[in-house]
């Protein structure tokens, strides 16, 4: 591991060291949009579906349940999460379905984490937020998919259409919780789907609180 995702790897084992065991709980009041991205996956039947930055694994467990016969990996850099994820997919049965690995979405590698050189699905719920090397992140994946494979993502949008005063102390928040909306994320979508082919599709959410995209590959 690099420095650099070394450094990401304590701070996110630090913020998530007591975050984690409530988690679940609190963050579906405003992790708006997951659920929707996980209908959207429709993996073919022996499809393979990978979460960068799975954390609790939470998503992973909706969608195992979702789409029962395909086969889905996660992996996060923090180690804490990755105990609270091993433990919940423990306890739903779930084990033989959801692979669990460590990793950096600024350079991981399919074949290294989970032995497969490509991937039906992948997907990126509100970690592009998180990850320093968000850019990195979006190019890794997309290079990692099969053909007719899709990159979904759902993240902070803008709140293009809610009160600038909502904004500004909702963002605050975020900040001082090392979350950092991705403004350029539509530009840098494009630019990804132009370089190397991909279709895309993006759709703001909830008057711009989330926005929702999927790189697709022909
Ligand atoms: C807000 S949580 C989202 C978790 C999950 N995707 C969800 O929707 O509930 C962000 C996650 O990204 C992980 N993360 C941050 N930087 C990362 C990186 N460089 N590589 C992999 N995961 C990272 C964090 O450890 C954390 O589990």
């Amino acid at each position: 591991m690099t420095a650099v995702a070394s450094e990401q790897k304590a701070l996110m084992d630090d913020v998530y060291s007591l975050h984690r065991h409530f988690y679940d709980l609190t963050r579906k009041f405003y992790l708006l949009g997951r659920d929707q991205l996980i209908r959207s996956l429709a993996p073919s039947p022996g499809g393979t579906v990978v979460e960068v930055g799975c954390g609790t694994a939470r998503n992973l467990i909706v969608a195992a349940k979702t789409w029962p016969d395909a086969r889905f990996h996660g992996f996060d850099i923090s180690e804490a999460m990755l105990e609270t994820a091993r433990k919940s997919v423990a306890r739903t049965g779930l084990s033989d379905r959801i692979t669990l690995a460590q990793g950096d979405a600024g350079n991981f590698d399919t074949e290294r984490l989970f032995g497969m050189e490509k991937v039906d699905r992948i997907f990126m719920s509100y970690t592009l937020s998180m990850i320093p090397p968000w850019q990195e992140a979006i190019e890794r994946s997309a290079a990692s998919l099969a053909p007719g494979g899709g990159l979904h993502i759902v993240d902070f949008g803008q709140y293009e259409r809610l009160p600038a005063l909502v904004k500004r102390l909702h963002f605050k928040s975020l900040n001082d919780f090392h979350v950092y909306p991705r403004r350029e994320l539509p530009a840098v979508l494009r630019r990804v789907a132009e370089a190397r082919g991909l279709t895309l599709q993006f759709t703001p959410l909830y008057r711009g609180y989330a926005w929702s995209a999927v790189l697709g590959r022909p």
